[in-house]
C-alpha cells in the first residue's frame, strides 16, 4: 500500500491525536521484558525476595537516561532479574496486554529473551508457559490476539543459541517465530546464519533486529543470509539507496520504534526521525514501542509524539496501521478482517 493508493479524508490537525489513539493497529516490535514498569519490578522483587540495587521506584526511573543501546541493555537485563516464577511472566505480559488493548492494539507479536532467564536458572517451561497463558487469557478477556517470538541474544554465541533452540522445541507449538536482539554492533547477522537456517527448516517465522545502530550491511545480511521476513528497526537503511529499493521491491516490513530511537540517541530529536522518508520511499514501515516502560511511551505515545514532531497526516496514519496488519504473521482471513475494520474506522471517523 503506497501513499498514492490510499484515499483518506483529510482530518483537522486538532483531531489527529484522537484518530491515532482510536484507530485499530497491530504492534509487531515489543520486548515483553521491556514492558516491565518500575512499580512491577519492585513488586516482583518484594514477592520473590530479590535485592535490587535501587532504593525506590523513583531512583530506578531516574536511572533511565541512556546514551546508546548498550547503556539501556545493562539496565534492562538487571530489571528482568526479578522474574522467577511462571506467575511473574504471566503478570508482566498481562500488564502489557491490558495497556496495549487500551491503545486499541488488536493484535501483537511479543518478543521474549529466554537466555536472560535460563542463565539465572529459570526453566524455558516457566518462561513460555507464563507468557502463553497471558496471551490465551488476553484473547478471551481483552479481545486482543497475541503470539510469541523467541529472540536469541546476539552478544552470546551460536552454540548458546542452538542450546536455547533445543530447550524451546518441546514448546514449538506455542511459538510463532524467532528473532535476534541485544547489542548489534560487532554481532552481525551472519554469526547466526546456521541457527536461522535450522529455524527456517522447522517452519518458524524469522525476524531480526538490524540497522538500529548497525550499518546497512547488517540489513543486507539479515535479508540474504538469515532470510528474515521483517527487519526490526532498519532505520539505518536510508543511508543505502540500493537497500531502500530492495526493501520496497520485496515489501520487507520495517518495525520502526521512534521513541526508542530518540531515547537511545539514534536520532537527535523526533523531528529528525526518518519515518516519513521511509514511507515516502514506499517502504512497509510500521510504528511500535520496543521497550515502552523504559522509553517513556506505549503505542499511542509513539504515534502521537512522532506525528506531532514530523507533520505526518491522516493518510500516513492509515498506511501505518494497514502496514501493521499486512506485515503481521496472522493468516490471510484475519488480515482481511482487520483491514476491513480499519477501513470502516477511517470511513466513519469525523
Ligand atoms: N532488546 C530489547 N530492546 C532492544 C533493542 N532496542 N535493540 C536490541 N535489543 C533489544
Ligand atoms: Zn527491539
Amino acid at each position: 500500500m503506497n501513499l498514492a493508493k490510499a484515499s483518506v479524508k483529510p482530518v483537522a490537525a486538532d483531531r489527529l491525536p484522537e484518530l491515532l489513539r482510536r484507530m485499530p493497529k497491530a504492534e509487531l516490535h515489543i520486548h515483553i521484558e521491556g514492558s516491565l514498569e518500575p512499580e512491577l519490578i519492585f513488586a516482583l522483587a518484594a514477592r520473590n525476595g530479590v535485592q535490587l540495587p535501587y532504593a525506590s521506584v523513583e531512583e530506578l526511573r531516574s536511572a533511565y537516561a541512556f546514551s546508546n543501546l548498550q547503556s539501556f541493555l545493562d539496565i534492562y537485563y538487571a530489571g528482568a532479574s526479578v522474574l522467577l516464577k511462571e506467575q511473574d511472566f504471566y503478570d508482566m505480559a498481562r500488564a502489557y496486554l491490558v495497556r496495549a488493548a487500551a491503545d486499541n492494539v488488536v493484535h501483537t507479536e511479543l518478543f521474549f529473551d529466554p537466555q536472560t532467564h535460563t542463565a539465572r536458572g529459570v526453566s524455558m517451561q516457566t518462561v513460555i508457559q507464563g507468557l502463553h497463558r497471558a496471551c490465551v487469557d488476553a484473547q478471551g478477556e481483552l479481545g486482543i490476539s497475541a503470539a510469541l517470538i523467541l529472540c536469541f541474544l546476539r552478544h552470546l554465541s551460536e552454540e548458546e543459541a542452538f542450546e536455547t533452540l533445543e530447550q524451546a522445541l518441546p514448546f514449538r507449538d506455542l511459538l510463532l517465530g524467532v528473532g535476534l536482539d541485544s547489542g548489534e554492533v560487532g554481532n552481525p547477522p551472519e554469526k547466526f546464519a546456521r541457527v536461522f537456517a535450522r529455524c527456517r527448516e522447522l517452519g518458524f517465522h524469522l525476524v531480526a533486529h538490524a540497522g538500529e545502530e548497525g550499518p546497512p550491511a547488517y540489513v543486507w545480511t539479515a535479508l540474504d543470509l538469515l532470510k528474515v521476513e521483517r527487519i526490526d528497526h532498519g532505520v539505518q537503511s536510508s543511508k543505502d539507496a540500493a537497500l531502500m529499493q530492495r526493501l520496497a521491491r520485496d515489501r520487507i516490513a520495517l518495525t520502526v520504534c521512534p521513541l526508542s530511537n530518540l531515547k537511545l540517541c539514534v536520532f537527535p530529536d523526533l523531528a529528525s526521525h526518518n519515518l516519513r522518508q521511509l514511507l515516502d520511499a514506499g517502504l512497509v514501515a510500521t510504528v511500535n514501542s520496543d521497550d515502552p516502560a523504559y522509553f517513556g511511551g506505549y503505542m499511542n505515545d509513539n504515534f502521537t509524539q512522532t506525528f506531532a514532531a514530523t507533520g505526518l497526516t491522516a493518510q500516513h496514519a492509515y498506511i501505518l496501521a494497514r502496514n501493521s496488519f499486512e506485515a503481521s504473521f496472522i493468516d490471510a482471513a484475519a488480515k482481511r478482517m482487520h483491514i476491513d475494520r480499519l477501513n470502516e474506522f477511517f470511513e466513519k471517523f469525523q
